[in-house]
């Protein structure tokens, strides 16, 4: 079965971002010269996808806006033949099919996966959490999509992450089946480092069967009192397998300032239009 659908929750806070994040969705902030969320999004369409679906809330219509139309740009890029940057504007707005639904309550990752299963029906689909920004030679998505057709069930991205960090992840217990591939045994939320069943973390790439919704209906609040996304799907290994697959690529955890700081080194030092400067300013430091 094709994976046609993407959700994005972006109803989030931003509060590690605080003060730049109180008038500005953090999704907005900029990674060089593009938003995080819109990486993402290129990610998903470069993964093959066809549908975005973002769970927005209070505070986050400058999303909506910048995948939009905006037609006063467009004419005055038009009237001073601003030709290129026009063509990446109109592209933005043309890119892929976006539909919008908005979390009410701030209850959870878990939560604003559910607030989407009007939108996406009885079909699998991909969550990205844009936060999590990867470069990879072949999006993780589309290697994610790849393993799907031989496992066709839940995928989670993992990645092994030192023993002391386990407490900021998602961590599962699992047993390997393939090169890259795992059965996953047990799962659980952002466990303190002597609980963790493991150092494979799970990174904000899924891909879910429907059957999650039902799941994510069924369980109580975990941790932080949260409708947790790890919850539901220990709820759906009970039912179905769910599966795990250690991408290839480069993660930055861009919802912190330090992964922020570092992503935005490693791009600039990736593009074209400033690399030369960069590096050179960046040897120049005195450190
Ligand atoms: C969420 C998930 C967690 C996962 C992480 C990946 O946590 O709840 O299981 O490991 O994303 O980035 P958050 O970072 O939103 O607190």
């Amino acid at each position: 079965m094709k994976i046609r659908k993407a959700v994005f929750p972006a109803a989030g806070f931003g509060t590690r971002f605080l003060p730049a994040t109180k008038a500005i969705p953090k999704e907005m902030l900029p990674l060089i010269d593009k938003p995080l969320i819109q990486y993402s999004v290129e990610e998903a369409k470069r993964s093959g996808l066809e549908e975005v679906i973002i769970v927005t809330g209070m505070g986050k219509t400058a999303i909506e806006d910048h995948f939009d139309i905006s037609f006063e740009l467009e004419m005055l890029l038009k009237e001073r033949n601003k030709t290129d940057i026009l063509r990446m504007v109109e592209e933005l707005s043309n890119f892929i099919h976006f539909s919008y639904t908005r979390q009410k309550k701030p209850l959870g990752l878990g939560h604003a996966i559910h607030c989407a299963k009007n939108l996406v029906g009885m079909e699998p689909f991909a969550v990205f959490l844009s936060d999590d920004v990867i470069d990879a030679k072949t999006p993780v998505m589309k290697q994610m999509v790849n393993i799907f057709r031989q496992y066709p069930y839940s995928i989670l991205a993992v990645q092994r992450v030192p023993k002391k960090d386990v407490h900021h992840y998602g961590i599962i217990e699992a047993k390997k089946i393939a090169p890259r591939v795992y059965k996953v045994i047990d799962m659980v939320e952002k466990p303190h480092s002597q609980d963790a069943p493991s150092n494979l973390a799970i990174i904000g790439r899924y891909i879910l069967m429907p059957e999650i919704f039902t799941a994510l209906e069924e369980i109580k609040p975990g941790k932080g009192g949260e409708i947790q996304l790890t919850d539901g799907l220990k709820a759906l290994l009970k039912k179905q397998p769910v599966y795990a697959y250690e991408f290839e690529g480069d993660r930055y955890d861009a919802g912190d300032k330090l992964g922020f700081l570092k992503a935005n080194v490693s791009f600039a030092l990736k593009n074209s239009a400033i690399n030369k400067e960069f590096r050179r300013y960046l040897k120049g430091l005195k450190l």
